[in-house]
């Protein structure tokens, strides 16, 4: 059986904008927010205070935030990858945030320039300073079934880092299939070693596309009770410290089908679209998203 209502995760204007050549003007990604959070989903993660020599896409962290501080309906958590970046985060009005970890140690030095063990220090750092101001702390982890730099990466390390960050404090940990590699074959028994340490309501997953395994690999988490669900509109994404790794699965998709298995999410379809048509005028390449190239057109 598969859950009734599944929350997802809107990582557009974050793991969608990182990743793009040019960098997108302020006033886009507060335009792209709006419509994202005015098509009813619940949480829309804004950007990135992560240190603008790494991600110039977005050094506007601090400018976007102020632009959205008002904006009512959903959730805005932004990246924090230390306390120097969880400090401008509160200054700026994030009311929410998340901390980035590996379950390899390759990428974890190519991503964030430090072991699995350093950050975890950072991340226990950040989460304390987090909970002293009622702020909650999303944790995710890269690499949950393949490296860019490692290749296969075994379920018992990311099931590791899990439970570090349900220690520390995580209200919601987020897997990553960041280079898009995992099929039903290695991500359930990822999922499986996962959930033997950390309660399934607290898991969230978060697929890329890249070999076009993404929806298989959400039904077959959502089969295990999985119900909450990382996705960005049009199929934005990427990382630009993950060598060949392509979009998230795009919202749009993740909602047609859904809504296909009538799996409540309350997020307007069309809405999405308008978002996704949006910001792909803007970008000037076509969508990465299978049902909004279908609905046009009908
Ligand atoms: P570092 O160079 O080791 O940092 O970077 P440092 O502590 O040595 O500091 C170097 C400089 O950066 C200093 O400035 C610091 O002040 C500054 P300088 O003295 O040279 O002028 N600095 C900062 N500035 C702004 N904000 C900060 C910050 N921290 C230090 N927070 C660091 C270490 C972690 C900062 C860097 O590696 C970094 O920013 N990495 C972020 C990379 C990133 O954002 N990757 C994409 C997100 S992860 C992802 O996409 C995967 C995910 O979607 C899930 C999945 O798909 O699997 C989440
Ligand atoms: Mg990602």
């Amino acid at each position: 059986s598969i859950p009734e209502y599944v929350k997802i995760v809107e990582v557009g204007p974050r793991d969608g904008l990182q990743n793009e050549k040019d960098i997108v003007p302020t006033a886009v990604k507060v335009e792209l927010i709006k419509m994202l959070a005015s098509s009813g989903l619940s949480v829309v993660e804004a950007t990135s205070f992560v240190s603008p020599k790494w991600v110039p896409q977005l050094a506007d962290a601090k400018d976007v935030m102020e632009a959205i501080r008002d904006f009512k309906g959903a959730r805005f958590p932004v990246l924090t990858p230390n306390l120097k970046g969880f400090e401008a985060a509160i200054a700026a009005g994030a009311k929410e945030v998340a901390v980035f970890a590996s379950a390899s140690e390759g990428f974890s030095k190519s991503n964030i320039n430090c072991s699995i063990e350093d950050s975890l220090v950072r991340y226990h750092e950040v989460a304390l300073s987090a909970c002293k101001l009622s702020i909650p702390v999303r944790g995710y982890i890269s690499c949950v079934v393949g490296c860019p730099v490692e290749g296969m990466v075994s379920p018992s390390k990311v099931a590791y880092v899990a439970k570090k960050l349900c220690d520390m404090g995580c209200y919601e940990i987020s897997l990553g299939d960041t280079i898009g590699v995992g099929t039903p074959g290695t991500v359930i028994p990822m999922l499986e070693a996962v959930i033997d340490v950390v309660p399934i309501e607290k898991l969230a997953v978060h697929f890329h596309d890249t070999y076009g395994q993404a929806l298989s690999n959400i039904l077959a988490s959502l089969q295990m009770g999985i119900s909450t669900v990382d996705s960005s509109v049009s199929g934005l994404g990427g990382c630009p410290y993950a060598k060949g790794a392509s979009g998230n699965v795009a919202t749009e998709d993740v909602v047609y089908m859904l809504n296909g298995l009538g799996v409540k999410t309350n997020v307007d379809l069309q809405k999405i679209m308008l978002a996704g048509n949006f910001i792909r005028k803007h970008l000037g390449h076509s969508s990465g998203s299978k049902t909004a190239i279908a609905l046009s057109k009908i």
